[in-house]
């Protein structure tokens, strides 16, 4: 049982990461494969009574992984713990199966009662390094959270939770397959790519709004887009229209210049 478990621990890390070459890698390098093992030995012990033993051997996977998972919580099968440094995994947390967590993630309490203070992760739950996810709240199945989140509300299934505190920030498509880091494979954005178009959008709506206030000012619109049409993708159609624009701000006939209003 216990060598079947570990076997589905090993192929669902290699599954996972990217980064893992071999099954004698994942077994000798992991600490997330450890400190799930160390757990299912305290979480034993706890659930049988021996507490103190319970924390002691728990206690023990901490200093060894740098993972603290409290013999009381309840884990699913296939959770990994990738890197695991600073990882806190509290007494009533309930971790469904094919959970991924990144380093420095918190499944913590807010309350100093007894009872159940710590989240619930569904299925194929992904929380991102450094995210805290406190209270208990329940994660829906195949959600994600962003790195650094601060969870604090239940969590829809599927959906992608970011920032200070979580908000949700798009929902899932229906393909549910793992994507390590929480990031579909194939399609990762240039961020470059990503920057220039959005200032293009902004340009654009800028000298949208350049032209309408022009044209409601000078009947007519004098720069619009047609003197930057490589910058939002239109043609330029005819000569530049309207004055010159080098002249200084208040010296147009119809728009008086500041000395004259104020007497100057
Ligand atoms: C949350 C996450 C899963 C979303 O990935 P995604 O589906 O590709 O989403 P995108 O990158 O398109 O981001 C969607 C929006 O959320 C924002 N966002 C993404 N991750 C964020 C984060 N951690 N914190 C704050 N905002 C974030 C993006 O800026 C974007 O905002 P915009 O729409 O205003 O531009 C991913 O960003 C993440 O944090 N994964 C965890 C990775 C990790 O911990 N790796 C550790 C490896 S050791």
């Amino acid at each position: 049982m216990i060598f079947k478990r570990l076997r589905e621990d090993i192929e669902s890390i290699r599954t996972r990461d990217p980064a893992a070459h071999s099954r004698l890698e994942v077994l000798l390098c992991y600490p997330g494969l450890h400190a799930v093992t160390f757990h299912r030995v305290s979480h034993w012990c706890w659930t049988r009574g021996a507490r103190v033993l319970g924390r002691f051997i728990s206690h023990v996977g901490r200093l060894f992984t740098g993972i603290e998972i409290h013999p009381g919580a309840i884990v699913g099968p296939r959770l990994f713990i990738d890197h695991g440094t600073g990882v806190v995994i509290g007494e009533t947390a309930v971790i469904g199966a094919d959970v991924t967590l990144y380093h420095g993630v918190t499944l913590g309490g807010t309350s100093l009662h007894s009872g159940k203070r710590h989240p619930t992760l569904d299925d194929g739950v992904i929380v991102g390094s450094g995210a805290q996810v406190l209270g208990p709240i329940t994660v829906g199945k195949g959600a994600r959270i962003g790195a650094n989140a601060v969870v604090l509300t239940d969590v829809p299934p599927g959906v992608t939770m970011v920032g200070i505190p979580a908000r949700m920030v798009m929902r899932r498509s229906k393909d549910t397959e793992f994507c390590a880091y929480g990031l579909p494979g194939e399609s990762l954005p240039d961020p470059v790519a990503r920057a220039i178009d959005s200032l293009r959008g902004q340009v654009a709506g800028l000298i949208e709004r350049v032209t309408e206030l022009e044209t409601e000012l000078h009947g007519h619109p004098t720069l619009g887009c047609a003197r930057l049409p490589h910058l939002v993708g239109g043609e330029q159609t005819g000569p530049e229209p309207g004055p010159d624009h080098t002249r200084p701000v208040g010296k147009s006939p119809d728009q008086p210049a500041l000395e004259r209003e104020t007497g100057s």
